[in-house]
């Protein structure tokens, strides 16, 4: 049609369409975001929901913060982060709220393994794939699992207890929360590394995941055992919370302290301070959950477990970035 015949209201749309395509290009110069733009065409925008068990813990925020910067790579991703407050009805209540808004798939990291088994299930059923990052569900109705071996870490924590103390002593083991998979695979696995040898655990207790937890148990062990060589904590947290009450009973410097995650801020940081004497790094798989919320969406096959690494970090390596557990 020729230019000069386009009627009044053909003048509108196309200069809507010019607005348009200028703001799209970054022409306006008043992008309020930084994202790239969204992608033009059919690519739809895939909603995510995101379940987090609490955020009062760092290693969560990080996990948080990971995932949002892998995503902030894909415009054509909405991530919608929901907080349990480490409750886990509430977390259920996050997985059915997900499955009725139809997201297109949905991540958790679960508090605990029974309880959010059958409502993970029920969102695969409706055909919304879930990946299940860091702590397990029971059976295997679930897209993916991503997440390091707490086997492994606990097996080469209970090694390295046994080089260090040359295979005696007296040990407090500080639990994570026991219906959690990594509580009992950091259990399992250290108990297999410490085996055959004089190592002896004179005080064990589900300090829960949890700072506050991990003092208050530390202080009955303290009160009861005249000698304690080292502390096994399944996190860093645990382990700085026995550390704080060895401390203040002005015991710190006769005990050893391990523990679990070694995020730069926290654990690296306690063994560079020489608070913890090693700690085993736990990676939120984050980014790689991200990675494969993409390929999911694609319609790609993906495999069923995704395995992490990890590393070991001791005050002889931390200047050196920690060395990986074979
Ligand atoms: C955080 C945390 C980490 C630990 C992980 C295990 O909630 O306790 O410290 O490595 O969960 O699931």
């Amino acid at each position: 049609m020729p230019l000069a015949i386009l009627s009044r209201r053909s003048w509108c749309a196309l200069g809507a369409v010019l607005l348009l395509t200028l703001l799209g290009s970054g022409g306006s110069g008043c992008r309020k975001s930084p994202r790239p733009a969204p992608p033009s065409g059919t690519d739809k925008v895939h909603t995510i929901g995101m379940s987090q068990c609490n955020l009062g813990e760092p290693w969560r925020v990080q996990m948080n913060a990971d995932l949002r910067a892998a995503s902030a790579q894909h415009p054509q991703l909405k991530l919608v982060f929901k907080d349990a407050q480490n409750d886990t009805l509430k977390q259920r209540a996050h997985v059915e709220e997900f499955v009725s808004a139809g997201v297109d798939l949905i991540i958790i990291s679960p508090k605990e393994a029974a309880p959010l088994t059958e409502p993970v299930a029920k969102a695969v059923a409706a055909g919304i794939p879930v990946i299940v990052l860091d702590r397990r569900l029971l059976g295997d109705k679930y897209t993916c699992f991503i997440g390091a071996d707490n086997k492994k870490i606990g097996r080469a924590a209970g090694e390295w207890v046994k080089r260090t103390l040359a295979g005696k002593g007296k040990v407090v083991e500080l639990k994570g929360l026991m219906t959690s998979t990594p509580g009992q695979d950091r259990h399992s696995g250290f108990r297999e590394g410490i085996a055959g040898f004089e190592l002896e655990v004179i005080f064990e207790a589900d300090m829960k995941w949890l700072e506050p937890d991990a003092r208050k148990e530390m202080e009955s062990a303290l009160a009861r055992f005249p000698k304690i060589d080292l502390v096994y904590a399944h996190n860093d947290p645990g382990a700085h919370g026995a550390y704080l009450a060895a401390q203040a009973a002005g015991r710190e410097k006769e005990i050893r302290f391990v523990g679990i995650d070694a995020l730069p801020q926290e654990g690296v940081a306690y063994v560079s301070q020489g608070i913890l004497d090693a700690t085993f790094q736990y990676p939120t798989g984050g980014t790689e959950a991200i990675d494969l919320a993409l390929k999911i969406l694609r319609g790609e096959t993906v495999l069923k477990e995704v395995t992490l690494g990890s590393r070991l970090f001791t005050k002889e390596n931390v200047a050196t970035g920690g060395q990986p557990l074979d």
